[in-house]
C-alpha cells in the first residue's frame, strides 16, 4: 500500500469541487467512479502514473500493454508490470499477444495478481507487435476472435473488454462485426480508438463513425480519440451515446482533466483554476509514489523527467524549463529545479497549442 504526499487544503478543495459532478457508472459488473477513464499507454501507466490520474479523477484506469508470451516465460520485467497497488480502485490489465492458449495461460497469471478486469490489445498499430499477428492485427482475423475470447474467458473470474481500432483500414471498417463477436463471446465490453490501423495516429478520430456503432451495440462502448481538452471532452460527454470515454495523450499535459472536464460551464472558459503551485504538489506525490514502486534510481529519474516537463507544456518559459530537466541527472536536483519553476509562476495560466502535433505513436 502507498503512503500519499497530503494535498493541502485548497488544491483537495478543488479537487472535490469536480470530483462532486462525477456520475458514478457500471460498465457489465464492474463499478467505475467517472466516465471518464484514463487509456491504457505503453510506458507511461505504470502503477504510480496510474494511482495519480485516479486521484485526480479518472474513473478507471488500465495498464500498459504487456505481453502475454513475457509472462508465460516468467520473465521478471513483465512480471514486474503486472503489479497493482491495493489502493488502486479500478483497474484493469492489458495483455497483449496472437495465440489463444499463450493468451488464456497468461491471463490466469495476470488475474492473480489483483485486476478488476483484463483487456486484450487488439489495437496496437507497431509493426514488430502486428507482424507476430497481435494487437491490430488481431482485427484481420475475425475467424480466431470468438476462440480466443472463449479460451481465456473459460478460465478467468473477472471481466475481459478489448481495446480495437475502427478497422485495419478504410476498406475493412470491421468494429460492427467484431462487437457482435465480442457480444457473443462473453466479453463484458469495447472500448474503441476512432482511428484505423493504416492511420496510426493521423487525421482525427472517426467520431461520426463510433457513435454509429452506439445504435445497434448490444454491449458497452467507451469511445476513444483526440478528447486532448477539457472543453473537448465535456462536449463530447454531453452528446455521446457512449457509456464511457476514454483519455489518453490529453491527460499527459493536462493532469486535472478527467476533472475539469466534468463540468462544462468551466470547461469552456478555457481557463483552469489549476495552477502552478498546484502541479507542484502533483509531482511531489507522483515522487513519493515512483520512490515507492521504482527501487533503481535511474528508472525513477527517466519517469519523473517525461512527466514533469509534460505537465509543464503550456505554462510561462516551459520550453526554457524543458531543456533544464533534460540536462540535470540527479533526481533530488530535478526536484528542486521543478519546485522553483511551478512556485515561481504564480497566476500564470497554461496555454497549450492543441493545433501542434503531440506524440503521434503509440501502442493503440
Ligand atoms: C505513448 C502511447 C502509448 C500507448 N500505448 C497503448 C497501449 O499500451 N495499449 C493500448 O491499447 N493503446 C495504447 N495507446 C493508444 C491510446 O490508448 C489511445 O487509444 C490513443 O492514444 C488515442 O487516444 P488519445 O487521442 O486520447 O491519445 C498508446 C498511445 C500513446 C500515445
Amino acid at each position: 500500500m502507498k503512503i500519499l504526499t497530503p494535498f493541502s487544503l485548497e488544491l483537495t478543495s478543488k479537487i472535490e469541487k469536480f470530483q462532486s459532478l462525477a456520475k458514478p457508472m457500471n460498465l457489465g459488473k464492474i463499478g467505475f467512479s467517472s466516465r471518464l477513464l484514463l487509456a491504457p499507454m505503453a510506458g507511461i501507466c505504470n502503477l504510480p502514473y496510474r494511482l495519480l490520474m485516479e486521484d485526480l479523477g479518472a474513473g478507471g484506469t488500465v495498464s500498459e500493454l504487456i505481453s502475454c508470451h513475457g509472462i508465460n516465460y516468467g520473465n521478471q520485467k513483465t512480471l514486474e508490470m503486472l503489479k497493482i497497488d491495493p489502493m488502486e480502485k479500478n483497474v484493469g490489465i492489458q495483455l497483449f499477444g496472437e495465440d489463444s492458449e499463450a493468451m488464456a495461460r497468461a491471463a490466469e497469471v495476470a488475474e492473480s495478481y489483483g485486476p478488476k478486469f483484463l483487456d486484450i490489445n487488439m489495437g496496437c498499430p507497431v509493426s514488430k507487435v502486428v507482424t507476430k499477428g497481435g494487437g491490430s492485427a488481431l482485427m484481420r482475423e475475425v475467424k480466431n476472435l470468438a476462440p480466443m475470447f472463449e479460451k481465456m474467458r473459460s478460465g478467468m473470474k473477472i471481466p475481459l473488454s478489448i481495446k480495437i481500432r475502427t478497422g485495419w483500414d478504410s476498406n475493412s471498417l470491421n468494429a460492427a462485426e467484431i462487437l457482435k463477436i465480442a457480444h457473443e463471446s462473453g466479453i463484458e465490453w469495447v472500448a474503441i480508438h476512432g482511428r484505423t490501423r493504416n492511420q496510426q495516429y493521423t487525421g482525427l478520430a472517426d467520431w461520426d463513425f463510433i457513435e454509429s456503432l452506439n445504435e445497434t451495440k448490444k454491449l458497452p462502448l467507451i469511445g476513444n480519440g483526440d478528447l486532448h481538452h477539457p472543453f473537448g471532452v465535456s462536449e463530447r460527454l454531453q452528446k455521446t451515446n457512449c457509456d464511457a470515454l476514454m483519455i489518453a495523450r490529453g491527460a499527459l499535459r493536462n493532469p486535472f482533466i478527467f476533472l475539469e472536464s466534468l463540468d462544462p460551464n468551466y470547461a469552456t472558459q478555457k481557463r483552469s483554476i489549476f495552477i502552478g503551485k498546484d502541479y507542484w504538489e502533483v509531482v511531489q506525490r507522483l515522487h513519493t509514489y515512483i520512490t515507492q514502486t521504482f527501487t533503481e534510481e535511474r528508472a525513477h529519474l527517466v519517469q519523473m523527467r517525461k512527466l514533469i516537463v509534460w505537465f509543464a507544456a503550456g505554462f510561462p518559459h516551459a520550453a526554457a524549463f524543458r531543456s533544464q530537466i533534460f540536462n540535470c541527472q540527479v533526481l533530488e536536483d530535478t526536484m528542486k529545479l521543478t519546485e522553483d519553476y511551478f512556485l515561481s509562476l504564480g497566476e500564470s495560466q497554461k496555454f497549450i497549442n492543441y493545433d501542434e502535433v503531440f506524440m503521434s505513436s503509440g501502442h493503440g
